[in-house]
């Protein structure tokens, strides 16, 4: 007791810090980090699917065999004949999905809570690149069964990397300095996809991109640690504060039995999943034949559908807003106070509602318009193309929202409300366009309902 501590808390103390998989929580934590409210459990549920990604991945590469000629039926015994290597197939395909969907949702949990102050900056932006690397994680797995919907999707997806081509193909100058060429065979070794995408991917999928992720995950968690554990309401910071529902608790057993909670519910649900859901095999790949409409994985839909308005714009120009968006959103946003309340109160609240509707009109009012009455080349067939790369609904829905963020700001004098309105209005713009690429597109892209 010399300490201060009672033997009853050191006792709890020793557990946390001599266990391997304890020591990474720090021996107190502040009630925030317990509130389900607050983070929903996403990271957990996700390092946990992590985890399951690995186990699981490593059992289907046992009876996988990355090659043209063996992968489909490999894939095939995996579901029909390998003792419950179905199961384990569909717990692998639904948690990679699950890992997709849900670092978007952390994302947005993390975005609202003002989860990247603080000091929280470099953390933002670890998740930043882990999210692209999720992305392309389960991109690069897609291609491995080589059936039909792997094929088509893959190489849509390198199309979509050879957007650079609109571009150059405008200025003339794709003969001599072809980047979306090069791009893309970067991306699939060859002009298309074929043995050296599948080894490429093969290799992608099991050793580059799990291998990196688990380092930026370790910086992530790292950053998690140093940052003083998760964000919170900075008037329940001290760790002394006597005031009631503030005080730390220890890691020991509280933290630990939520955890084991989220992790059971978790794992519950997905089996449930894999038992009633079975991942998709089509037909063998034919590269003769093209699926039609021939759709990306879900992910990639939103950036599928503005590349059909324009390659480069679409699949360059966007893509890259985005990116330097999210990095620099601690930046943009300086402001540390109402770190750890949703929306940043009410004003926040009432800026994000606005900026969905804001953002739902515009969208769906330009896809109306090119739906129904045509865009530019029809209207005036002999238009330059670049003038079609440079006003379509993909760069004015960007142009609006961007100057909907620019008066919000201006209007409110705040720029936490201007990063509010542009990743709400961004956001949405993703979930409109991502839902009618998977919805409303048949036959030849056309828009149906
Ligand atoms: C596999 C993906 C990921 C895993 C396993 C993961 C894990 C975690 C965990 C366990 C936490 C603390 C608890 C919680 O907030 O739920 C956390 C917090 C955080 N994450 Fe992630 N994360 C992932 C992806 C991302 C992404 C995509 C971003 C942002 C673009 C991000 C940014 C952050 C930040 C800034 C924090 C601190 C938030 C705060 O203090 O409130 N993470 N993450």
């Amino acid at each position: 007791m010399a300490s201060g501590i009672s033997d009853h808390n050191r006792r709890r103390l020793g557990r946390i810090n001599r266990n391997f998989f304890l020591h990474i929580h720090a021996n107190k934590v502040h009630p925030n980090s317990l509130k389900m409210t607050y983070t929903f459990g996403l990271g957990v549920i996700l390092g946990f699917f992590f985890v399951i990604m690995i186990l699981t991945g490593v059992i289907l590469m046992m009876n996988y065999t990355p090659s043209v000629e063996r992968a489909y039926d490999s894939v095939k015994d995996i579901m029909f004949i390998v003792p419950g290597g179905r199961y384990i197939r569909n717990i692998h395909r639904w948690a990679a999905h699950g890992m997709v969907l849900l670092s978007f949702l952390h994302m947005i949990r993390v975005f609202f809570t003002g989860g990247y102050l603080g000091g929280r900056r470099l953390n933002w932006i670890f998740g930043v690149v882990i999210l692209f690397l999720v992305m392309f994680m389960n991109f690069s797995g897609y291609l491995l069964p080589w059936d039909q919907l792997a094929y088509w999707a893959v190489t849509i997806g390198s199309n979509i990397a050879a957007s650079f081509r609109e571009l150059t193909d405008i200025l003339g100058i794709t003969q001599g300095f072809d980047v979306g060429g090069f791009i893309m065979k970067l991306l699939i070794g060859d002009e298309s996809v074929g043995q050296a995408a599948l080894s490429r991917f093969f290799m992608m999928h099991v050793i580059f991109l799990p291998v990196t992720l688990m380092v930026f995950l370790g910086l992530h968690f790292w950053r998690i640690r140093k940052d003083g554990g998760i964000s919170r309401p900075v008037s329940n910071d001290a760790v002394e504060s006597p005031s009631p529902g503030s005080q730390k608790i220890f890691s020991w057993p509280v933290v630990m039995w939520a955890e084991l909670a989220i992790l059971l519910m978790t794992a519950a649900i997905l089996l449930i999943m894999a038992f009633l859901f079975d991942a998709p095999l089509r037909e063998q790949a034919n590269p003769v034949f093209p699926e039609n409409p021939a759709k990306s994985p879900w992910y990639f839909l939103g950036i599928q559908e503005l590349v059909s308005y324009s390659a480069f714009a679409g699949g360059v120009i966007i893509p890259v807003l985005f990116l330097v968006f999210l990095i620099s959103i601690p930046y943009l946003d300086r402001e540390d106070q109402n770190i750890g309340v949703w929306f940043s109160g009410r004003q926040g609240r009432r800026i994000t509602w606005q900026s969905v509707l804001f953002a739902v009109i515009i969208t769906i009012a330009l896809v109306f318009i090119l739906v129904r009455y045509g865009w530019l080349r029809t209207w005036f067939p002999d238009i330059p193309q670049i003038l079609v790369m440079l006003l379509n609904p993909a760069t004015l829905s960007a142009l609006f929202y961007i100057l909907w963020a620019k008066w919000t700001g201006s209007r409110t004098g705040s720029g936490r409300m201007s990063a509010i309105a542009m990743f709400t209005c961004a956001m949405t713009g993703f979930i409109i366009y991502t839902a009618i690429g998977i919805w409303f597109r048949g036959l030849n892209w056309e828009f149906y309902w």
